[in-house]
């Protein structure tokens, strides 16, 4: 296809705004999926991102649209997903085309999200072209929201085009703007070969197959192609594209967005964002690629049934095949046992992870209190970065901690401001910007993540009554007065419930935690002190008294069966229990601990 006849775009919305309705609607609309073989949410491809309404893994598809100026067009649409959590999923889509729709609910407005995308979309030098999606509902206020977009965004939304992505309404309209309004892709098709690596997956019958988009030269079946991080040569089995099954065809050229097959062992071999090359024929530069995505908040992961360790080491295996961002590594807890510590590009990553593991894999799981990297400067000098607060070297040998920030924009309904604020400052907060949209303030707030990574989206919600939005990006280092607090039942400290905390928190956060043991640790026959200390000094102290008398003794001389029933129910107790010294700890205490803020 010649490039002028070529348009790559992506949609870029805030959650629920009517993205993958769109975009089932451009592929119907084209023609690309006859109606009956339409699902809904074709984009939507895994279970849980259904269920959630929540799109994860970037998809691509081919559409021929045929426009009013009578030419045939290729259109290749990327999905990007909508969370804050999967911004670098965001930027890597972003990066392979020239130009985004922005779909802003016209009963709603513009959103935190909606801002963070469109953010993006400029940093990656898109056309951006309005859309205002839902004209069909009653509360629909299409001009209102185009004045939003134009004070608060500050694109001119003068042609917006408005539709009902449910109803079908000018959804022509919308290809229309795509072909007239977004640029060409621009590239060399007689050049040495460079194409950007987008996306990869392993699927079970074709191995991994590799998302590109070809900037300059071809790719071809049987071709050599290089990967220019690692020098990894290998011979292309298939190139296709996706139409959104996916089509073999004969070359991708530039401007064309496809996959690549090419007997690649694992994903691991494949680097999002590199650069692939001709062998015989390399290009000296790679393509600018793009951030490499870092976890940034960790906790260890537990089988409850210690029994269960080795399926839970192949799960997480096969997560990992399909889910770069997701990193893993063994580690042993004396509380927990052997587990994995997990590395997250955010909370709902985290949630999601957990979720997979516990629903297509049938695993029972303890995850310990979500942690975020601190980068630690010893005394000697030496850098270590910090992913579990039970590694944390004693306080002396520290000279400084430094702990990760975040720039977050937060909208909110003006009745639910003070509340939002009150918040913030709680959670240590810099204020950097309050502006009005509409009677929606937009507050933008510095904040450390470790504030942020308990239960912030929670507290941020029920002091909104659901109505703010949250969005965030990551915003450097910066040292801070933060202490690791350790938990001792009977005096010996419980290595997974320790975590890292700022100074001035510590001593609440302990005394919580402290309560909430209290109450779940079942009384035994001897007193247990439950004690947070920083270092060697107590902050929080709670006893739980010794068990007066021996609760089987009601049932000596009593019905036999009844008996049994109950030694039957300690033993089923006994495997929710971890022994620990002289105390056993049922799990729901650590789950109930761990889950506090
Ligand atoms: P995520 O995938 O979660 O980011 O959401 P999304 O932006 O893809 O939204 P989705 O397409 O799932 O739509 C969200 C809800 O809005 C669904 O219940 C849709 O049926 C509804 N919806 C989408 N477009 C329209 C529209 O034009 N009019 C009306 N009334 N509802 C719509």
């Amino acid at each position: 296809t010649p490039l002028d006849r070529i348009r790559n775009f992506s949609i870029i919305a805030h959650i629920d705004h009517g993205k993958s309705t769109l975009a089932d609607r451009l592929i119907q609309v084209t023609g690309a999926v006859t109606a009956r073989e339409m699902k809904e949410q074709l984009l939507d491809n895994m279970e849980i991102e259904r269920e959630r309404g929540i799109t994860i893994k970037a998809q691509t598809v081919r559409l021929n649209y045929q426009a009013k100026d009578g030419q045939v067009y290729t259109l290749n649409l990327m999905d990007t997903p909508g969370h804050v959590d999967f911004a670098y999923e965001v930027s890597r889509s972003l990066a392979a085309c020239e130009g985004s729709l922005l779909v802003v609910d016209a009963s709603q407005g513009v959103e935190a999200q909606t801002l963070a995308n469109v953010y993006q979309a400029l940093d990656a030098n898109h056309e951006i072209v309005p859309v205002l999606n839902k004209v069909d509902l009653p509360a629909a206020e299409p001009e209102r929201v185009k004045q939003q977009i134009e004070d608060v965004i500050g694109l001119d939304a003068s042609d917006a085009v408005e539709i009902s992505a449910k109803t079908g309404l000018n959804i022509e309209g919308v290809l229309e703007a795509i072909v007239t309004r977004l640029p060409a892709p621009k590239g060399d098709p007689a050049g040495t070969t460079k194409a950007l690596l987008v996306d990869s997956w392993y699927d079970a019958y074709l191995g991994v197959v590799v998302l590109v988009r070809v900037k300059d030269g071809h790719l071809r079946k049987g071709q050599k192609i290089r990967m220019m991080s690692n020098g990894a040569v290998h011979t292309i089995e298939q190139v296709g594209v996706f139409t959104p099954k996916m089509a073999a065809v004969e070359s991708l050229g530039p401007g064309e967005m496809g996959y690549v097959t090419a007997a690649i062992k694992t994903v691991a071999d494949t680097n999002v964002g590199d650069t692939i090359t001709d062998d015989r024929r390399p290009a000296e530069e790679p393509l600018p690629g793009f951030k490499p995505s870092i976890p940034v908040v960790w906790c260890g992961l537990y089988p409850v049934d210690a029994d269960d360790f080795e399926k839970l080491r192949e799960s997480l295996g096969k997560l990992r095949l399909n889910d770069s961002s997701f990193h893993y590594e063994a580690e042993t807890s004396a509380a927990l046992g052997f587990g994995y510590r997990c590395g997250f590009l955010g909370l709902l990553h985290l949630e999601i992870v957990q979720e997979r593991l516990s629903r297509e894999f049938d695993l029972d799981l303890i995850a310990t209190a979500p942690s975020v990297v601190y980068k630690l400067t010893k005394t000697n000098g030496e850098k270590i970065d910090l992913h579990n607060p039970a590694d944390m070297p004693d306080g002396s040998l520290v000279e400084e901690i430094e702990e990760p920030w975040i720039k977050a924009t937060i909208m909110v309904p003006d009745d639910y401001l003070g509340a939002v604020l009150t918040l913030c400052n709680e959670r240590r907060g810099q204020q950097v910007e309050l502006t009005y949209v509409g009677s929606r303030a937009m507050a933008v707030y510095r904040l450390p993540l470790n504030e942020v990574v308990f239960d912030f989206y929670d507290r941020l919600k029920s002091v909104s009554r659901g109505y703010a939005s949250f969005d965030y990006a990551m915003d450097g280092y910066e040292p801070g007065d933060l202490v690791k607090i350790s938990i001792l039942v009977n005096n010996e400290p419980v290595d997974a419930l320790s975590f890292m905390a700022h100074r001035s928190a510590a001593e609440r956060r302990g005394r919580q935690i402290c309560e909430k043991l209290k109450e779940l640790i079942p009384r035994q026959l001897f007193r247990i002190p439950i004690q947070a200390a920083i270092g060697g000094r107590v902050i929080a102290r709670e006893t739980i008294s010794a068990l007066s008398k021996d609760v089987t003794a009601k049932c000596y001389g009593g019905d036999i069966t009844r008996k049994r029933k109950l030694l039957e129910k300690q033993k089923e107790g006994k495997k929710r229990m971890r022994q620990f010294g002289k105390v056993e700890i049922p799990q729901s205490a650590f789950i109930a601990a761990l889950k506090m803020d």
